[in-house]
């Protein structure tokens, strides 16, 4: 026999060892264990050999195959590992470099707004709810008064959401439906405001978004005028725009309110802006939310909220808000 197995084993588990990357263990691999190894040569020779010597030379030709086997996957293991650690920390992306300390992100306009109108709120008693943006028929409409097929729907370009019956679930046009659903979960005394986010099928132009804000407002007491309507609204044109502001509201109609209004502010050039729908919760709205009327009343608004982003900053595009352009979000 020409080939000293042991030795051999020796010899292979050095050159494993001595690999130093998978390309470099390749080879070892295919020096060891290929058609021209010294393994395969003895082998190959078992066929020559009495077949006593055979036995044992096959035998161990075999363990000794297995055994350099073994060396060769666990070693390539722990190259791989090395060789992924080495590709992570060359492609590593540093992402604490940009801009360092100098260019902070800040909340968007709009969430700007949003969070100054619930300040602005709670600072006067109020809480804060909010409802599902995918609604139902009775909550958008019918619970608001507006019965089935009544020409009032039109108003709204309502997005149906293909569930249940036709027409029966939608994503809700406005945040009108949070009131009903405050009333329905809690007992008056009620003070709340319902900001989100509300949809129309509007084609995008300067003032009008399919996807747009809202922030609906909802109190319910006993002995609720319009005077305390107008009074809030009042104080909160003040504490929001300055005091150089004013207000004024203008009859006008909403099935869900009676009497009905549109509030204006006056600004300071004395130009009016209309900013909000609102009125004296319809005696059917709270029937439908088993109220009596003769015991509670009260009053609704709902302001866009987009408006007064644009309307406070002087911006002219609502498409603007939802473009995310960093260089026009920075400005506030
Ligand atoms: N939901 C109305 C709209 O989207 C706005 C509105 C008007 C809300 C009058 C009110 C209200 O709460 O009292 O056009």
């Amino acid at each position: 026999m020409d080939l000293d197995l042991d030795a051999h084993l020796t010899t292979a588990e050095a050159a494993v060892a001595d690999a130093v990357d998978l390309d470099a263990l390749a080879i070892v691999d295919t020096e060891l264990l290929g058609r021209k190894s010294a393994l395969a040569t003895v082998r190959s020779r078992l066929g020559d050999m009495d077949p006593d010597d055979r036995k044992v030379v096959g035998r161990r030709v075999n363990e000794v195959r297995t055994e350099v086997e073994r060396l060769i996957s666990e070693r390539r293991a722990e190259l791989a590992v090395g060789a992924r650690a080495e590709v992570l920390e060359a492609e590593r992306l540093d992402l604490t470099e940009f801009d360092r300390g100098r260019r902070l992100g800040h909340r968007h306009v709009v969430t700007q707004t949003w969070e100054r109108l619930e300040d602005l709120f709670v600072g006067m008693g109020y809480t804060v709810a909010e409802g599902p943006e995918i609604e139902d028929e009775w909550h958008n409409f019918g619970a608001l008064n507006f019965p089935l097929g009544h020409p009032a729907r039109d108003m709204y370009d309502t997005l149906y959401v293909e569930y249940g019956e036709p027409q029966s679930t939608l994503l809700r046009t406005h945040t009108s439906p949070v009131q009903i659903r405050v009333m329905e979960e809690q007992e008056p005394p009620i003070y709340s405001i319902m900001p989100g986010r509300v949809f129309r099928s509007d084609t995008a132009d300067a003032t009008h978004m399919p996807v747009f804000h809202q922030i609906e407002g909802l109190v319910v007491d006993r002995g609720i005028t319009f005077g305390d309507l107008a009074g809030t609204l009042d104080a909160f044109t003040t504490a929001y725009f300055g005091s150089e502001f004013t207000s004024r509201l203008r009859p006008s109609y909403f099935p869900f309110t009676e009497p009905s209004a549109e509030f204006d502010i006056r600004r300071p050039d004395g130009s009016w802006l209309e900013l909000a729908g609102c009125g004296m919760v319809h005696p059917e709205v709270l029937r439908s939310c088993g109220l009596d009327p003769e015991d509670w009343s009260g009053f609704a608004f709902g302001f866009g909220l987009d408006r007064l982003a644009l309307m406070r900053h002087g911006i002219d595009d609502l498409r603007e808000l939802f473009r995310n352009d960093h260089r026009f979000l920075g400005q506030f």
